[in-house]
C-alpha cells in the first residue's frame, strides 16, 4: 500500500497517534486510485514476459502498454506515461505534463513525487516521477544486449529512452481527470 494511503488509514484510527503527514490533495488520491490497476497490470504484463525473454517483454511494452493505458482510462480519468527522453513520440508529453516533469525531474530518487496541475475546462493533471530501477536498464540503460538492440531499434527507429543509470528520472505517469 502507498506509505501515504497506509499513514491516513492508520490516522483515521482513534486508537493510533494522528501522524504528521501534510494535507493529500483528494485530486491526487482519485488519480492514484486510477494509475494503480493501470501500473500493477503493466508490471506484471512485463515481468511475466521478461522471464520468457527481454525481446518477448519489448512486444508487450510495445502492444500492451498503450492499450493497457487506453483500457484502464474512461470518460473522467485519461492514463499515460511520458519522458523527455521518449522511446515511442506517441508518448510525448502535453505541456502540462512537460512542467510537471521539470519539477518532479528535481526531486530525490526513489521518492513518490507527485505534482496536481489545474488545466482548463475544469480538468486538473496528475503526474508521479518513475525512477530507474535495476530491470529497466535491460532496455534502457547504457548496454543494451546486441539481439535486444536490434529489435529496439527496428520498433523504434528514434529511440531516446537509452543510456538511463540506475536511480536516473526516467519520466512520468499521468492522469487528466474532469472534476466537473
Ligand atoms: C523489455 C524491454 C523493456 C524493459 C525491461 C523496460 N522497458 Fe520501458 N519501454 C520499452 C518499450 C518497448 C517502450 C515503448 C512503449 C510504447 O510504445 O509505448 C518503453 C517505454 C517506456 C516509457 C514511456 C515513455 C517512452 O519512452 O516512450 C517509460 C516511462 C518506461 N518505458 C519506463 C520503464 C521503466 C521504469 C522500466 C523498469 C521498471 C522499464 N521501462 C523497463 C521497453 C522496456
Amino acid at each position: 500500500m502507498n506509505a501515504l494511503i497506509l499513514s491516513l488509514v492508520l490516522g483515521a484510527d482513534p486508537s493510533v497517534a494522528a501522524p504528521a503527514v501534510a494535507p493529500v490533495d483528494p485530486v491526487a488520491v482519485k488519480a492514484r486510485a486510477a494509475l494503480g490497476p493501470f501500473k500493477k497490470s503493466l508490471k506484471e504484463a512485463l515481468t511475466t514476459a521478461m522471464a520468457k525473454s527481454p525481446e518477448a517483454a519489448v512486444d508487450v511494452c510495445s502492444r500492451d502498454a498503450p492499450a493497457l493505458a487506453a483500457r484502464h482510462s474512461s470518460a473522467e480519468v485519461t492514463l499515460g506515461r511520458s519522458a523527455f527522453k521518449l522511446r515511442n513520440p506517441k508518448n510525448a508529453p502535453a505541456d502540462w505534463v512537460k512542467g510537471a516533469m521539470e519539477a518532479l525531474a528535481k526531486e530525490k530518487s526513489g521518492s513518490e513525487a507527485s505534482k496536481v496541475v489545474p488545466l482548463e475546462g475544469g480538468r486538473v493533471g496528475y503526474a508521479e516521477a518513475i525512477w530507474v530501477g535495476a530491470p529497466c536498464l535491460v532496455c534502457h540503460g547504457e548496454a543494451v544486449a546486441p539481439g535486444l538492440d536490434a529489435k529496439l531499434k527496428a520498433a523504434y527507429p528514434q529511440d531516446a529512452a537509452r543510456g538511463f543509470k540506475l536511480g536516473d528520472f526516467r519520466g512520468v505517469f499521468w492522469a487528466e481527470l474532469k472534476t466537473k
